[in-house]
């Protein structure tokens, strides 16, 4: 069923009220999510984008039934090939083979990688580049390398201003409503901050560039339209502020304490290093979590808002934790910068913990301040003053 979004142009893709996990189980999904596909009518058929593969039959057969024949469709533009916006293009090109596909060039591989080489007619654009569709109006298309893929672009459509923007701007969020204005605010804000951490802080750098670069092209946004969540269209330019924002080494007065335990002697320090913070710093929020029982894009984003964080695992054969080893994987991964960080723990016997979480957090590319609280057995008065010299330089 399509809705629409403004004049000609209308949505006509999923939504996965359903969805608890995406990217495998790498992204954790609460508040459902949608896969956003849009059709443009004016002289030309334009769809930008599918749905994800499980839903290829519904949706083809949706556009079957708006347009009666889908012989109509003039063109369809492919802003990205990952599978959860390309995977209904073999069951629809089964029954329109020879319609033109708008890509970049990375386009084209991700999509003869992922579903062969079927002989699709498919056309690299370039930034710049552009479509007529009949009625006075065009699409522009606007490259967006690693946002969050090499092969990603937006489509700029004249006359409506509207950006189709992919992923960038999106949230893993179901709005039945579809727009902003119509959203939850508070879970739209606290979703497009996870999906901003969780998927595209990694690439930070290179949004930073790019949005001035967008900017600088003068057009003009009336509606951002992204390929997840909520379609922003009260106010569109706010969540392009924020993302400037976010992208230039974010952070608010906040410290988080991650940290896993075997006997509670890890989990002690890190509450009392927490319970130091709050001395010291009142101003300063401070978040502690265990990192086998709380959501790990949960702790991320509570990372990135911080400015500093502790991390915390006892020593085990010789190394730290399986948990909190593969969250050390996950936080280097997402590129964090500008804030500082500090490693504790409890050892019995050999005690590698402490060098082994420092080393891992200056290689996440932290600020690893030289204090730290390596305790034998359990923490003591030695280890606690330990922590408050932690603390001191944690806040400084
Ligand atoms: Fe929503 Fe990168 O796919």
């Amino acid at each position: 069923m399509r809705k629409p979004v403004k004049n000609n142009v209308s949505w006509i893709g999923y939504i996965d009220w359903e969805l608890q996990t995406f990217h495998g189980d790498e992204y954790s999904i609460s508040s459902g999510s949608s896969q956003n596909a849009y059709l443009i009518e004016e002289e030309k058929i334009i769809l930008v984008d599918t749905v994800w593969a499980p839903h290829r039959c519904e949706f083809v057969r949706n556009l079957k039934a708006e347009l009666g024949d889908l012989h109509r469709i003039d063109a369809i533009v492919v802003n990205h090939g990952e599978v959860d916006h390309s995977g209904s293009l073999c069951e629809l090109l089964r029954e329109i083979p020879d319609t033109p596909i708008y890509c970049t060039a990375n386009a084209v591989k991700s999509l003869e990688g992922q579903y062969g080489k079927q002989g699709w007619n498919l056309n690299v654009v370039k930034t710049g580049d552009s479509l007529e569709i009949g009625n006075g109006k065009k699409l522009i298309f606007i490259e967006m390398p690693m946002l969050h893929w090499p092969d990603s672009m937006a489509t700029y459509l004249t006359g409506d201003n509207i950006l189709f923007s992919m992923d960038a701007f999106g949230q893993h969020y179901a709005v039945e409503e579809l727009f902003n204005d119509r959203a939850d605010q508070n879970l739209l804000w606290k979703e497009a901050l996870k999906y901003y951490v969780n998927i595209l802080n990694p690439f930070a750098v290179m949004l930073a560039r790019k949005l001035p670069e967008i900017e600088s092209m003068g057009l003009q946004f009336d509606i951002i339209a992204p390929s997840h969540g909520a379609i922003w269209r009260d106010d569109p330019m706010q969540i392009v502020k924020k993302y400037a924002e976010w992208s230039g080494a974010y952070q608010e007065d906040q410290i988080t304490i991650a940290y896993d335990t075997m006997w509670q002697g890890t989990e002690k320090l890190a509450h009392r290093i927490a319970a130091g913070i709050h001395e010291k710093s009142p101003g300063t929020v401070v978040k502690v979590f265990n990192i086998s029982k709380t959501d790990k894009n949960d702790i991320m984003t509570e990372v990135f808002k911080s400015k500093a964080i502790a991390v915390g695992s006892p020593t085990e054969c010789n190394g730290i934790l399986s948990s909190v080893e593969g969250w050390l994987a996950f936080l280097k991964s997402l590129k964090f910068r500008n804030k500082k960080a500090a490693a504790f723990g409890c050892y019995g016997w050999s005690g590698e913990g402490v060098k082994i979480l420092t080393e891992r957090l200056a290689g996440a590319g932290f600020e690893v301040i030289p204090e730290t609280v390596k305790c034998q057995w359990n923490p003591g008065e030695e280890d606690f003053m330990a922590a408050t010299r932690l603390v001191e330089s944690l806040i400084k």
